[in-house]
């Protein structure tokens, strides 16, 4: 049974309003795509890493991916990060269904080897697995400008990534989701839930290292982890 890893990149974050996507800030000198390719590319149990990135960086992207050995394709991402994940998929028509794909944030380089691992280890059993860690703030939903609800906060999670799937599970899935002219943006584990409600979505612990550079402070955090505690060589 094969492992692929999908990195990503498609996007160009706005939120972090850099002259180019965030995904090549260099942090510790070397681009966060780099890292993020690097953490699935270095685990024995991905056989091939597909990294989607966003149009007018393809060159970049194929020299950043060119040393990793595992990392052969880079394709064009679309304009949501839905429809990047549906540029992997077709890319992926020709693989059996029943090999495992990891869809990753590229926005993540510092996803760790036991992550990576309790999501292959959940995807022995389970069609569709998420990464979840607890929020250290109380969560509320608002309406108006008011309270609406407050969930107790031991029931809710944030997602991480990566998410991990069966192919043929999450192909069926975005086959219903791009059908459906209501079709939110959501992450792959919300398209299984939504499209396949009987497909139970399994989540495992994340951890807070594997933060999503998202805004400009989180560029100094990210410095901080790859420089002060790297990844392990
Ligand atoms: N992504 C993608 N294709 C898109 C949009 C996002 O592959 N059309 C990827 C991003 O490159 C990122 C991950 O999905 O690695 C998570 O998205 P996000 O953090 O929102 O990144 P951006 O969309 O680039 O940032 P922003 O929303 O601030 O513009
Ligand atoms: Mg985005």
């Amino acid at each position: 049974m094969r492992t692929v890893a999908v990195v990503l990149a498609g996007g160009v974050g706005q939120r972090m309003g850099a002259a180019t996507p965030k995904q090549l800030i260099e942090v510790g000198g070397r681009p966060i795509l780099a890292l993020s390719i690097e953490a699935f590319d270095r685990h024995p149990d991905v056989d091939e890493v597909l990294v989607v990135m966003a149009a007018g960086h393809l060159p970049t992207a194929a020299a950043i991916a060119e040393p990793f050995g595992k990392a052969s394709r880079v394709i064009e991402g679309g304009d949501t990060r839905t429809a990047s994940t549906a540029a992997a998929l077709r890319a992926l028509a020709d693989h059996p269904g029943d090999t495992r794909v990891l869809f990753h944030d590229a926005a993540r380089p510092f996803v760790d080897r036991a992550t990576i691992d309790r999501v292959l280890a959940a995807l022995e059993t389970e069609a569709a697995v998420a990464v979840g860690v607890p929020s250290s703030d109380t969560i509320v939903e608002v309406a108006g400008g008011v309270v609406a609800a407050m969930p107790p906060r031991e029931t809710l999670l944030r997602f991480q990534t990566p998410q991990g799937f069966r192919l043929d599970t999450v192909r069926k899935a975005y086959e219903l989701a791009l059908a459906d002219p209501g079709l939110r943006a959501t992450d792959d584990c919300g398209i299984v839930h939504r499209y396949l409600p009987d497909v139970p979505v399994r989540v495992v612990a994340g951890s807070e290292r594997n933060l999503k550079v998202t805004h400009p402070l989180d560029i100094v955090i990210a410095e901080h982890l790859a420089t002060e505690n790297p990844p392990e060589a």
